[in-house]
């Protein structure tokens, strides 16, 4: 005999009691009563005992092999109690995940900030439709159909007489036709034009500006630019006005601020002039009052127009259009 019941039976229970998993049990239930295990061994050997001892040997055996059976078993069921509480547990102490939020796109920022500007001038917002019809895109501001103007802008027809409006200059003419003078205002939005490279894409957004009233002159036109100018960008940034042509203004002029870069030195962004143009502007054209009936005796008023991803590119150096709209979140994280 190898070793008696008692000792069998100590050294199981120890060694229960230091199992630290369902594996260990496991392991334990085979090294004491699987087909070699020790408890199992004792019993076949039973048959080498004085025949006097072998009954006492045979019951103690079987009782020590009933409870290490019991034994096992209720230490495996304790560990998938332990194993439940783990995974139930929450430990209220943790520091929460932090959950990731969104932003506003570049683009709808500097739209909101351009019009929070103008309305702290007294302006109001207006909106207007992106499928335009050619009398407010074109005929109604003083382009008519076969004008070369038209070629200023590539676009896209959806019929004969109905457009992608190419830019937000109908506002004007839809906001005059609905109200009398005093009239400002500001309109944002999407405007297309058949255009695609690192500073056109095919959508993009302008803002509008209108404001007629009797006496208006250029003198407040460049009054509320440069207040503008000075607010979208910082108050070193002085401004040009260069005369130009837009159908739909007498006379017309196009705004260049102070290169953002280099402030007037000469760089590659303002291709070594020392200016930026970035928006076109001018004293509304008395044609254009006479297609909505305002009485050109009276009023006179100035509009003016801007690329929004121009300004925005200008105001954080982007070099590429194309950037706004590939959706990369590293890039639209930055703003
Ligand atoms: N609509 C012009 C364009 O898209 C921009 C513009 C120029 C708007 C002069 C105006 C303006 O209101 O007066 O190129």
């Amino acid at each position: 005999m190898e070793n008696s019941i008692e000792e069998i039976e100590a050294e199981a229970l120890q060694e229960l009691a230091a199992a630290a998993g369902k594996d260990e049990i496991q392991e334990l239930s085979v090294t004491y009563l699987g087909r070699k295990g020790k408890l199992t061994r004792f019993l076949r050997n039973i048959s080498n005992l004085p025949p006097d001892k072998r009954p006492d040997a045979g019951k103690s055996a079987n009782i020590l092999k009933k409870r290490l059976e019991e034994a096992f078993k209720s230490a495996f069921e304790k560990m998938d109690l332990a194993e439940a509480h783990r995974i139930e547990a929450i430990d209220v102490s943790l520091p929460g995940r932090p959950v990731p939020l969104g932003t506003l796109h570049p683009i709808t920022q500097i739209i909101r900030e351009i019009c929070a500007i103008f309305q702290k001038l007294g302006f109001d917002i207006a909106e207007g439709p992106e499928v335009e019809s050619d009398y407010y895109n074109f005929e109604a501001l003083n382009i008519p159909k076969n004008h070369p103007a038209r070629d200023m802008q590539d676009t896209f027809y959806v019929s004969e007489n109905i457009v992608l409006r190419t830019h937000t200059s109908p506002l004007q003419v839809r906001m005059m036709e609905k109200q009398k003078p005093p009239v400002r205002i500001v309109a944002p939005g999407k405007v297309y034009r058949c255009d695609s490279d690192i500073t056109h894409t095919p959508m993009f957004h302008q803002v509008e500006g209108l404001l007629v009233d009797q006496d208006i002159s250029f003198g407040d036109l460049k009054g509320v630019l440069t207040a503008f100018v000075q607010q979208i960008f910082d108050e070193q940034t002085s401004l040009r006005f260069r005369p130009s042509f837009f159908p739909f203004t007498e006379p017309s002029a196009e705004v260049d601020i102070l290169c953002v870069m280099c402030r007037g030195k000469g760089c590659r962004v303002c291709s070594q002039t020392g200016w930026l143009e970035v928006l076109g502007s001018g004293m509304v054209h008395p044609a254009v009052f006479e297609n909505v009936g305002y009485d050109i005796s009276r009023y006179t008023g100035f509009a003016f127009g801007m690329g929004v991803e121009r300004i925005t590119m200008l105001k954080y150096g982007i070099d590429d259009i194309r950037k706004f709209f590939e959706n990369d979140y590293r890039f639209l994280k930055q703003f």
